[in-house]
């Protein structure tokens, strides 16, 4: 049985959620290696409607367990509230959820920060979500963070006050923040005990007995904090690598990576986008599509399919076959162009270059594929796909030279064509 990686390949928003919930009946556990709650997971089936941030959306599939890895940067408060609000819907998460000890934890401190830093950048800003996702890896990284083992420590209060002595004189309404910490530790401590454990070794076990594990990924490659447009990037490993450093898996245990794209290409916050739909046409994808942010509500910015990002995302990634989302949203165009090469000042460019300077002044070069125009909502066989759709799907395999073996063509589980494949145990059945 295959363990798996699966990520985004633009900026995020790609339907990752969707196509999670619909190959994970085929693993037995679903792992979240990076990110917080800045992610946004939208499940539709039957009549119900799922918005989850931290929680994979394995949890709506009784039998599966779900992993918080220690790569995520995770706010205690936030998990509790989707915890509740899924109990809430009858959704049972008691003996299926487990969260890594050497999880970040975000504290109120670093989503106050995050606020000051974006207020401070002004028009530089970089338009992130808001939740403290930055600061939290900051003080990751600098040595000055707090992580889920030291919830269920008894000197708490005393960590978080030594720990964010330095950082905490940044603000000037820092000491209410901790105490908002420390008021609300009995609370965290008591729920999330049974919860908090070493999941490096649990995920390590569990692949010796056989199991197969699914790695989630959040954000989209072009968001990552390495491979991404820099600064305009979250500051987790949204790559797959990121799934090793992030669980405590190696690579050597990994069997491959699906890559998630949109048929289109939108992008949330600020930061470069090589062929920004800035008019109608834009317009016209962003409602179809209803690109609106899960998380925050924002207005996502619209694009047509670009495939040289995408090419990239695929080669740095190791990506051997696609999920391929939104087919359905293209239906109503007479002509659907995707971009197949870059020039800066003329010149011709192989991929995205480093500064994001120059990324804002490349010059997409767009081929014009014909649109089906037709409806395709809800088809389930590659059969029934009007011609041209099926030319626009293998315009983008040939391309890329990758297969999809997932192709959506609507929000809902059952709104999905699929085929067989090795990384995908059980998907076309
Ligand atoms: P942060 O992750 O909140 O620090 O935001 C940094 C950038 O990543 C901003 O442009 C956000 O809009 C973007 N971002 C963060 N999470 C997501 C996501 O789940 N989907 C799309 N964009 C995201």
């Amino acid at each position: 049985m295959p363990n798996t990686i699966i990520i985004g390949l633009q900026w995020g928003d790609e339907g990752k959620g969707k196509i999670v919930d619909l190959v994970c009946p085929g693993f037995d556990a679903v792992v979240r290696f990076q990110g917080g709650h800045n992610a946004g997971h939208t499940v539709k089936f039957a009549d119900r409607h799922f918005a989850l941030h931290l929680i994979p959306s394995g949890i709506l599939h009784p039998e599966k367990q779900c992993v918080l890895g220690n790569g995520m940067v995770i706010s205690p408060a936030a998990l509790l509230e989707e915890i509740d609000s899924l109990e809430a819907a009858g959704v049972e998460t008691d003996g299926c959820l487990l969260v890594s000890d050497r999880a970040q934890l975000i504290l109120p401190l670093h989503a106050a920060l995050d606020a000051a830093r974006e207020e401070a950048l002004g028009d530089e800003k970089i338009g992130t979500t808001l939740r403290g996702i930055g600061p939290a890896y900051g003080t990751k990284v600098s040595r000055e963070g707090l992580r889920m083992c030291d919830i269920l420590a008894p000197d708490f209060a005393h960590r978080v006050e030594t720990r964010l002595a330095r950082v905490s004189k940044i603000l000037p309404n820092a000491a209410a923040l901790l105490d908002e910490t420390r008021d609300a530790w009995p609370e965290w401590r008591y729920r999330l005990k049974p919860l908090i454990q070493d999941t490096q070794t649990i995920l390590n076990d569990w692949i010796d007995e056989g199991k197969s594990l699914l790695f989630e990924g959040a954000q989209g490659v072009l968001l990552d904090v390495d491979q991404g447009t820099y600064p305009y990037a979250t500051s987790s490993s949204v790559t797959a690598g990121g799934a090793s450093t992030g669980s405590g898996v190696a690579p050597t245990k990994m069997d491959g990576v699906v890559g998630v794209l949109k048929a289109y290409t939108t992008r949330v916050g600020e930061g470069p986008f090589p062929g920004e739909l800035l008019d109608d046409v834009g317009e016209r994808i962003r409602r179809r599509g209803n690109e609106f942010g899960t998380t925050t509500g924002r207005p996502r910015r619209c694009g047509w399919l670009d495939l040289v990002a995408v090419r990239q995302a695929i080669r740095q990634n190791g990506v051997t076959v696609l999920a391929l989302t939104k087919l359905d949203v293209l239906d109503s165009f007479e002509e659907i162009p995707v971009c197949v090469g870059y020039r800066v000042g003329g010149k011709e460019i192989r991929a995205l270059p480093a500064d994001s300077e120059i990324v804002a002044r490349i010059e997409p070069q767009l081929e014009i594929l014909p649109g089906w125009n037709e409806e395709t909502v809800g088809l389930e066989k590659y059969e029934d796909l009007p011609e041209k759709a099926r030319k626009y799907v293998e315009y983008i395999e040939s391309f890329l030279g990758v297969p999809a073996a997932i192709v959506s063509t609507g929000p809902r589980r059952e709104e999905t064509i699929a085929r067989e494949h090795e990384l995908l145990p059980g998907l076309a059945s």
